[in-house]
């Protein structure tokens, strides 16, 4: 099995050279080189006799008919900025391998097209395509005019709905839970709930040399000051995370006063209710950091996504599966967002997540080992077989 697990840990690694920035692995929504992923991986999925097309969200879509019910396995193409090769694509190149060490078996194996949310800031556009919650107000956002500049029809998505069994999905943990027990598997039981939402902080652009503090109203120091309360309410929580990821200034000149100021904010938690208390708290802080400041400040929320547990009956299955293929695993929940959470109040979904070793992901050095890939193959194997 190594060999195959070689040759997948190479595709992996041959994908992540399709990037729209030269030295670095970023590919976002219908990118173009997005149509070299979908030519490579969709080259593999003839091989493996399935039919392939691009759906009208983009997703890359590969089906084998067959007797019986149909399986689905994937994961995401895109990346984040500078990503590592196996965020996402390695879901969708271990669910080619098994079609090919499985031939004749229904199943559909599925590359969605944006998970990340990074070129719109609109997570999920493909996985929500293909269960039918992608509504126009979301596509009104430039993703249509995105999808029709990739050569395809926004108004073709509800021929896009997936129609299977079940949904499995591998995925690296990105995290180092794993790594710290020296497990190859984990089985993910849930996934927590995320908010992401972008604060602006309206001040007044000034002269750095002029203008005495007492008498500004500097909008990065007033988000300086809310970004240090974010972590300290990460901090007072071990199972909540807040992250600002993403800061923008202007004019962003050394001697200027900083007039405005936008910044993301991610939250997540395994409970609706503390993160939806989380994110209130932070409004709250920003509000009155803005009102003792002079700043004016904006919320716009973009996504409250609710933790998501996976089919019981299916985790199981995968459980058994794990055990069969003589690998000891760790039940945990991901506090990563997947595609799975979309698909599973819709269709049984279950997760399994490969070591992240160093528990490094969202980094250019990411990665897997070999022998964790087999893992994985043996795993899915017998999960295939039992479905
Ligand atoms: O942000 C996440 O949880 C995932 O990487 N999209
Ligand atoms: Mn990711
Ligand atoms: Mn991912």
């Amino acid at each position: 099995m190594s060999a195959l697990a070689d040759k997948v840990i190479a595709a992996c690694r041959e994908i992540a050279g399709f990037s729209e920035e030269p030295g670095r692995t970023t590919r976002t929504f219908l990118s173009p080189p997005m149509r070299e992923v979908h030519r490579v991986l969709g080259g593999w999925m003839q091989l493996a006799g399935m039919r392939t097309w691009i759906d009208a969200a983009g997703n890359l879509r590969g089906i084998r008919t067959g007797y019986g019910p149909r399986l689905a396995i994937g994961s995401h193409l895109d990346t984040v900025p500078n990503a590592g090769p196996f965020d996402g694509i390695l879901g969708v190149v271990l669910g080619i391998a098994l079609a090919e060490l499985t031939g004749g078996v229904p199943i559909e194996v599925i590359g969605f097209s944006d998970e990340e949310g990074v070129r719109f800031g609109v997570p999920f556009i493909g996985s929500r395509a293909v269960v039918g919650t992608l509504d126009e107000a979301t596509l009104g956002r430039g993703i249509g005019d995105a999808i029709r500049a990739y050569g395809l029809d926004p108004a073709e998505i509800p021929a896009a709905r997936i129609e299977c069994s079940a949904y499995l999905e591998f995925h690296i943990e990105q995290g180092p839970v794993l790594d710290d027990l020296g497990l190859p598997l984990g089985i993910v039981e849930g996934i927590v709930g995320q908010s992401r939402a972008t604060l602006t902080f309206q001040g007044q652009a000034n002269h750095a040399g002029t203008t005495p503090l007492r008498l500004r109203r500097d909008a990065l120091a007033a988000a300086a000051e809310w970004i240090s309360r974010v972590e300290c309410l990460g901090l007072s929580d071990a199972q909540l995370r807040a992250t600002v990821g993403s800061i923008h200034c202007e004019p962003n000149a050394g001697n200027v006063i900083p007039g405005m100021v936008r910044v993301s904010l991610d939250v997540r938690h395994a409970s609706d209710d503390r993160r939806h208390r989380a994110v209130r708290a932070l409004v709250d802080e920003a509000n009155e950091i803005g009102a003792r400041r002079g700043v004016a400040v904006q919320v716009e929320h973009g996504l409250d996504q609710p933790a998501t547990p996976m089919d019981a009956a299916l985790t199981a299955r995968l459980a058994r599966a794990v055990a069969a293929a003589g690998y000891t695993s760790h039940v945990m929940m991901s506090g990563a967002g997947h595609d799975a959470m979309i698909l599973a109040p819709m269709i049984a979904s279950a997760m399994l997540f490969l070591r992240s070793p160093g528990g490094l992901s969202h980094h250019p050095d990411e990665s897997v080992r070999p022998e964790d890939v087999d893992a994985a193959l043996e795993t899915g194997l017998r999960f295939i077989r039992n479905v």
